[in-house]
């Protein structure tokens, strides 16, 4: 399957995917990553890996006419995926709704808790003693869809935002390509408001 990835900054997410994808029996290839950002740090890291790199900018612009023209480009490198990875503009529903089952996300908390931004800090003001992430189908309404693939890392006592953060990231870089292997596969499909796994037995 073609894959893009749309991001947003540092990009550790969208490496991690290129990486595995440059394994041969992974089951999808990564065509090209898309920023919303010019000054986006993962941008370089695309290009140093080979991996061909645009700049759709959203400062200014309508969330309608941004969005179609991210369609544009997904349809101009025959895009069959997408993986947001630290996207941070909010798509529109028709966008969402045109790549429904085909658009995936990976947000840093264990859904459905602690949706939104500051998850770290939201565990740890919760008492949390296990925190982690999720990659999950994306709906309309944020961080709100099926899930594909988590992971769990543990709290400890000493523990700050920032080091609760950094071993969450490491967990996010395990699961994000497995998760999109599922999708890409087929083994991990969107159906009516749910995921459904294939049969791992046959
Ligand atoms: C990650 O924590 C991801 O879970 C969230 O945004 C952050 C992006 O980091 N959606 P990076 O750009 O992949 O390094």
């Amino acid at each position: 399957k073609r894959v893009a990835i749309l991001i947003s900054g540092r990009g550790s997410n969208m490496a991690a995917l290129i990486d595995a994808a440059a394994s041969p029996d992974f089951p999808g290839e990564i065509v090209g990553v898309i920023s919303n950002r010019p000054d986006a740090k993962g941008l370089a890291i695309a290009a140093a890996k080979g991996v061909s790199t645009s700049v759709i900018p959203s400062k200014g612009v309508s969330r309608e006419d941004h969005d179609a023209a991210l369609d544009k480009a997904l349809a101009g490198m025959k895009a069959e995926i997408v993986c947001l990875a630290g996207y941070l503009r909010l798509l529109t529903d028709g966008f969402v709704a045109r790549w429904s089952g085909r658009l995936i996300n990976i947000h840093p908390a264990l859904l459905p808790l602690f949706k939104g931004l500051n998850t770290h800090e939201q565990a740890l003001a919760a008492g949390m003693r296990i925190h982690g992430c999720t990659v999950h189908f994306v709906t309309p309404e944020m961080d709100d869809g099926p899930i594909i693939a988590q992971a769990a890392v543990p709290v400890l006592a000493s523990d700050d935002a920032e080091m609760l953060g950094a071993r969450v990231l490491a967990a996010e870089h395990h699961i994000y390509p497995l998760g999109l292997a599922l999708v890409a596969e087929g083994k991990a499909r969107m159906e009516g408001g749910r995921t459904v796994f294939a049969d791992f037995s046959e």
